[in-house]
């Protein structure tokens, strides 16, 4: 048999079809292997059907983009997924726990107040609950939809708070989404809320300096906070100068002479606490070993070889194999009740500062009543108040104390202590005044019997607000699809159907 190179001597065209061949095959592997990798960024970035727009507020204009992340990101419309405290369903706090409308009694929170369901239902949510009406401020609004930095950018941040909350209704339309936490250009993490940037400034911290893990969290760190307006100009502030513990929180406070609202009852002059989730998990023992919240709720998940972040913003407990097993190698039950159990614990301290704190309230009252003075009140005042701001930093916060366990213990522990104190020295004051039995105490075991005892006219308020629903939010559902027809305007998305994923 002869050797190709003796071949190819004899018959140098073969040599040439060699060579043209191995080059053909290399070419078509080449060409092969391109295409993969192209398929592969298509996949995560290159999906550029639209280009956006620098302030583009319509989710599904993303998720155009980028039709894995949408696809699970609008699941936050589905209100099916209940845990043994959170979840996604509707809860309604107030009849779970009654003593939550005396504590709250001169305050809209004593009229409504429900377990938030998701993102996709902010901007309804925000419409529909009985403490919101007119007047209210736009800041309100401020953590609730992708329209906020559009228009903060449109209007300037200032002027932007100064607004009320009706004037902005029509321009607010889409739920929190894509824009809140990402750049359009490069997908890339930012912050869109400058009371956050503006919080770490007045630390003399700048946000860029975070890291890609700490941006992970502090995505979410824009909402899910403590906050307050500043009086005279709704101007949006992270009460973190004193540092983010709940002590450090009630110092700033205490320190600008900061209200809430006074107390119907007590008179006490009140804080409450908004859901100071991002400072409550920092105490816990996760975010110390450098966990981030998107860790938990937004997981790793693969669709047909493709890795991407599971945009399905929920309880971790509704996934809890890719939400804590690629860290913990405990079975999903050992993890579960882990949850559980550590709130069940919370829960029970929870009940007991409720219970003291509400019964400082109504003795307080009864101080009032008998003639007690201004002088020998205040410092009584002050305990309730900081027993109430203790309760309500872990009551508010989300997930049942879980985020940091044991600070939330201590917490409540210190907010029954104080409860206690105050209630010992109304006794004394009332003793003072001739009030030697104790205070009768009301029946509040519904919702409804706790609003009767406070005064609440309930009829007159939900038939303000279904009037409100039946006219004015029409009126701006109609001027916002006037405004996207016109094309002026990025054309707007409507929220108002409910789950439709
Ligand atoms: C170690 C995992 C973990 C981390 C990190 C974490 N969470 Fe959670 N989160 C949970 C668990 C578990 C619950 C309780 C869920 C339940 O009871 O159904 C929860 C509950 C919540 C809830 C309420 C969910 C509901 O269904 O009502 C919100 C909101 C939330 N977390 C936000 C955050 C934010 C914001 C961060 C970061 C600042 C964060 N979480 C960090 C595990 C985590
Ligand atoms: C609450 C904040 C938040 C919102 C809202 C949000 N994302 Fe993300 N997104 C994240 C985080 C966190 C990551 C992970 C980024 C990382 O670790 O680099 C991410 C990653 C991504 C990535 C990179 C690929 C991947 O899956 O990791 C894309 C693309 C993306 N998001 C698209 C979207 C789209 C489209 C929307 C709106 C439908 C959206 N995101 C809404 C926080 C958010
Ligand atoms: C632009 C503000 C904003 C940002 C950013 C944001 N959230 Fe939220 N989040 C909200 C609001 C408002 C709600 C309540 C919405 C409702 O139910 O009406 C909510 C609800 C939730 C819920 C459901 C709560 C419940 O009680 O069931 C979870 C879980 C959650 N957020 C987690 C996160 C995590 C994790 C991040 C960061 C990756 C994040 N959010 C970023 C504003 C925000
Ligand atoms: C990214 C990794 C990571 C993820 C995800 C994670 N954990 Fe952890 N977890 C840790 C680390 C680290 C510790 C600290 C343990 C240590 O250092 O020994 C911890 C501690 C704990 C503890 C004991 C501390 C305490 O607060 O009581 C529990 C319980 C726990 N994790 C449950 C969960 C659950 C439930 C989830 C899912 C919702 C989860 N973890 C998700 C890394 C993680």
């Amino acid at each position: 048999m002869k050797t190709i190179s003796e071949v190819v001597s004899e018959k140098p065209w073969v040599g040439w079809a060699l060579f043209g061949g191995t080059l053909l095959v290399v070419f078509l592997f080449g060409l092969f292997g391109a295409s993969i990798v192209e398929r592969r960024q298509e996949a995560f970035i290159t999906q550029h059907v639209a280009p956006l727009p620098d302030w583009e507020p319509r989710n599904e204009v993303w998720g155009q983009n980028y039709p894995r992340q949408w696809e699970r990101y609008r699941r936050t419309a589905r209100t099916d997924f209940q845990s043994k405290y959170a979840g996604s369903t509707h809860i309604d706090y107030l009849e779970r726990y009654p003593k939550l409308v005396v504590m709250w009694a001169g305050y809209a929170f004593s009229r409504d107040y429900n377990q938030g369901r998701g993102h996709y239902h902010a901007v309804n949510d925000t419409r529909a609950t009985l403490r919101t009406g007119v007047p209210q401020p736009g800041t309100c609004w401020t953590c609730k939809s992708t329209d906020v930095p559009r228009l903060m950018n449109e209007l300037g941040v200032a002027e932007f708070y100064s607004k009320t909350w009706q004037e902005l209704g029509e321009e607010v339309v889409n739920h929190i989404g894509c824009q809140d936490c990402h750049d359009p250009k490069t997908m890339n993490l930012r912050i869109t809320r400058p009371a956050l940037v503006e919080a770490f400034q007045r630390q003399g911290k700048n946000i860029t300096d975070a890291t890609h893990q700490e941006m992970r969290s502090l995505v979410c760190a824009q909402c899910h906070v403590e906050y307050y307006f500043r009086k005279g100009d709704n101007y949006l502030i992270f009460p973190w100068d004193e540092g983010l513990g709940a002590e450090d929180m009630e110092k700033y406070f205490d320190g600008i002479g900061h209200v809430d609202w006074v107390h119907s009852i007590s008179r006490a002059p009140m804080l409450k606490a908004q859901h100071p989730d991002y400072e409550l998990f920092l105490t816990g023992v996760h975010a110390q070993r450098g966990v981030s919240c998107s860790d938990c709720h937004m997981p790793y998940r693969s669709e047909g070889g493709v890795k991407f972040t599971d945009h399905h913003l929920v309880s971790p407990l509704n996934n809890i194999a890719a939400s804590c097993q690629v860290c913990h190698r405990e079975s999903e039950e050992t993890l579960r009740r882990d949850v559980i159990s550590r709130q069940d614990r919370i829960s029970e301290l929870r009940y007991l500062a409720e219970d003291a704190t509400t019964k400082a309230h109504i003795e307080a009252g009864a101080a009032w009543e008998a003639g007690a003075g201004e002088a020998e009140m205040k410092e009584i005042l002050q305990l309730i108040r900081h027993s109430q701001w203790r309760w309500d930093y872990v009551a508010a916060s989300n997930g049942m104390g879980f985020h940091s366990p044991q600070e939330s213990a201590r917490l409540l522990g210190s907010a029954i202590q104080k409860a206690g104190e105050a209630r010992l020295k109304l006794s004394r004051v009332l003793h003072g005044l001739g009030v030697t039995d104790p205070v009768p105490m009301p029946d509040l075991s519904t919702k409804e019997d706790a609003q009767r005892f406070i005064g609440l006219d309930m009829e007159a308020l939900r038939a303000s607000k279904e009037e409100f629903m039946d006219t004015v939010v029409p009126q701006w559902e109609r001027s916002a699809r006037e405004r996207a027809e016109t094309g002026t305007r990025p054309a707007l998305q409507q929220t108002s159907g409910e789950s439709d994923y």
